[in-house]
């Protein structure tokens, strides 16, 4: 496996990372196949893979289904040096997104990461933009929240998965980490992923295969060869292209 600095966080992630969505939720997916949620123990057998491969960073949301509750089911022996991030603001009930930034709800929600994962502190919480990336910045408490679990030492560091070039541009000045998509069908954010490695600022980025619908060896070079983006995350099921990407990965930096 190979390691990048994730900013100014003193952090190095594994350049492939894993993004937890399909052992949570399988309801109003963007993915080219439906699947069955696997049960703990597959889980279990599944993440201890990943750890093996030298992942050392995995990314879920309350807005995963039973994502969080997996993740902390199946790693309390095994999370040494593991970095984990989760989210704010959304949530999934009875098969719908609901969004709510508000203090109050952005409290309960840390908390509620904070038990379901089994952890007194979470490495990264990003707000979970339900598109509305300035208007979230701007006009609600998320932000201010975050920043104060942060001094209390219940989170590690700060940011927010972005939707808009906008919002990259707002979140910039308060975040450690920033998420954002970018594949080969959207290569917009490339100047904005200069700008944040030159400030520091960590950046992951999310949906780089295109959830699935691009050739996983060109995405993959394609993202990890902007020099500014820390870590990809791939939410695959499968052992056999876990492996297959990480080699992808590999191949193309160790050149
Ligand atoms: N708003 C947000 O904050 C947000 C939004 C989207 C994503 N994310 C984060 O980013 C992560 C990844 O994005 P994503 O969930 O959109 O999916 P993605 O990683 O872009 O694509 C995943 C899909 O690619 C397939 N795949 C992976 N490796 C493959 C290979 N070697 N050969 C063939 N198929 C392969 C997987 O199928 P198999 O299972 O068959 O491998 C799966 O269907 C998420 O899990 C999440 O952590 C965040």
């Amino acid at each position: 496996m190979v390691y990048r600095k994730l900013g100014k966080t003193g952090l190095s992630v594994s350049v492939i990372g894993y993004g937890a969505f399909k052992i949570g939720r399988n309801q109003k997916i963007k993915y080219p196949e439906t699947y069955a949620l696997p049960g703990v123990n597959q889980v279990k057998t599944f993440l201890k893979t990943v750890i093996d491969l030298g992942i050392n960073y995995i990314d879920t949301a309350p807005a995963y289904g039973i994502s969080e509750e997996q993740i902390g089911k199946c790693l309390e022996e095994n999370r040494n040096d593991l970095i984990l991030s989760t989210k704010v603001g959304e949530q999934f009930i009875h098969g719908r997104s609901v969004y709510d930034f508000s203090q109050k709800a952005v409290e309960k929600s840390i908390h509620n990461s904070l038990k379901k994962l089994k952890i007194d502190c979470i490495d990264i919480v990003y707000v979970h933009s339900d598109g509305n990336d300035k208007q979230i910045i701007q006009n609600s408490a998320v932000v201010e929240v975050l920043q104060n679990f942060k001094s209390k030492g219940m989170i590690r560091f700060v940011g927010m998965s972005c939707k808009t070039d906008e919002g990259i541009v707002l979140a910039m000045p308060w975040s450690d980490v920033l998420m954002l998509e970018y594949n080969l069908n959207r290569k917009q954010n490339k100047k904005e992923i200069q700008q944040a490695f030159e400030n520091g600022i960590g950046v992951v980025v999310k949906k780089g295969l295109g959830s699935g619908w691009l050739a996983p060896e060109t995405a993959i070079r394609f993202v990890l060869s902007h020099q500014g983006v820390s870590t990809l995350l791939i939410a695959t099921s499968k052992v056999e292209h876990l492996k297959e990407n990480i080699e992808f990965a590999c191949d193309l930096i160790n050149q």
